[in-house]
């Protein structure tokens, strides 16, 4: 057997001990082990596919990033490329990616990505490709699956970092407002900002109300607490508003970002109150990964080099109640999972007394 390992999309801590797991349990079996650079971008060089060998994978579970490099733009279904007139458009090199993993005698690929890369993945194996995913991203937005790899530890460093702006926002008697990740689900926000005793916490799935917000914080100055503050996922967005986008590049998905200044400026005005905000931004994609990450994606990768000796193809590996069980790709793309409303997590957020911007 030769197997290639892809990393696409956004990087996410854990990802090298999904590599180091796939690569070590294939070897193990006798099978032959390539890595695919920079997303899907070296399938398009002269040196498509690297050799994963032991030695390549020693010692790298405790490393944030991937070896093989990352890649937001690169779908091989939307290549962006520079027309004659200058110009950019996209264009599908899907086929020549499919010849390269055939005239290589690829036997299958383990795709370790996000939702996109899920798509990607799905879209190889209609194409004859043999894929199996591993869900990826520290938004946790992967439908089907509990937990994704990357999640436990881009929130433990959101809580880590709420947890010093309190020290400053209590000192200065300030409005704090901290952006975090999550694109257009509130995994991040709510996890961070519930451990880490934030006044607000606003998530893409309740679209708040600058009033309430501003509501909350003069009651707690009424009781004397001088300080607020406020978690606010990227995606989130105001009532009968849209998502604060920065940007839109050809061939990646939009930018989000702004909604913190927005707060910032908008709470200040408000209450009368000093406020500042800060956006935790790619800080929560670097570092070791947790415990909980290394296990998980270590699991997650032998799990999908088993998939793959029992020719389970075009599945996708999740974590379902501490197991892993394997459900079709096509069942994942095109899908979010979003926070549940009725959640225990939410009503625990309410019963504490936390406000949801609603
Ligand atoms: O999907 C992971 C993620 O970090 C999102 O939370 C964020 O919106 C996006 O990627 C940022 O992407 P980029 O690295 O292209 O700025």
């Amino acid at each position: 057997m030769r197997i290639a390992i892809n990393t696409g999309g956004g990087d996410a801590p854990g990802l090298n001990a999904a590599i180091r797991s796939a690569t070590l349990s294939a070897i193990r079996r006798g099978w032959e082990v390539f890595g695919i650079r920079n997303g899907y971008g070296s399938l398009y060089t002269s040196e498509p596919f690297i050799p994963l060998t032991r030695e390549k994978v020693h010692g790298i579970t405790m490393d944030g990033g991937t070896i093989l490099g990352a890649a937001n733009r690169g779908n091989p279904f939307e290549m962006p490329y520079q027309k004659e007139d200058g110009s950019w458009d996209l264009q599908d090199r899907s086929d020549e990616a499919v010849e390269v993993f055939k005239s290589n005698n690829i036997d299958a690929l383990v795709a370790i990505g996000g939702d996109g890369s899920m798509r990607i993945a799905n879209r190889f194996s209609k194409k004859g490709i043999p894929v199996v995913g591993v869900p990826k991203t520290i938004d946790n937005d992967i439908w089907g699956c509990e937990i994704t790899l990357g999640f436990d530890t881009a929130v433990s460093t959101a809580t880590e970092a709420i947890d010093k702006i309190t020290t400053t926002a209590e000192s200065h008697r300030r409005i704090m407002v901290v952006e975090v990740m999550g694109r257009y689900a509130g995994w991040i926000a709510l996890h961070s900002g519930l451990s880490a005793s934030a006044d607000v916490i606003l998530i893409p799935e309740i679209e708040f109300s600058v009033d309430a917000i501003a509501d909350k914080i003069l009651k707690k100055e009424k009781k004397g607490e001088t300080y607020s503050i406020v978690v606010v996922a990227e995606g989130s967005k105001e009532v009968g508003g849209d998502h604060f986008v920065k940007g839109k590049v050809l061939g990646q998905s939009e930018q989000l970002g702004g909604v913190g200044e927005y707060l910032e400026k908008k709470l200040s005005e408000m209450t009368g109150k000093e406020s500042r905000s800060i956006v935790l931004g790619h800080l929560q994609r670097g570092g070791t990964p947790s415990t909980s990450d290394r296990l998980i994606s270590l699991r997650f990768g032998a799990a999908a080099i088993r998939a793959i000796e029992e020719k389970d193809f075009n599945k996708m590996i999740v974590m379902q109640q501490n197991e892993i069980r394997r459900i079709p790709l096509s069942d994942v793309a095109d899908k979010i999972k979003l926070v549940p409303l009725g959640g225990d997590t939410i009503l625990t957020a309410r019963e504490i007394g936390i406000c949801l911007g609603d």
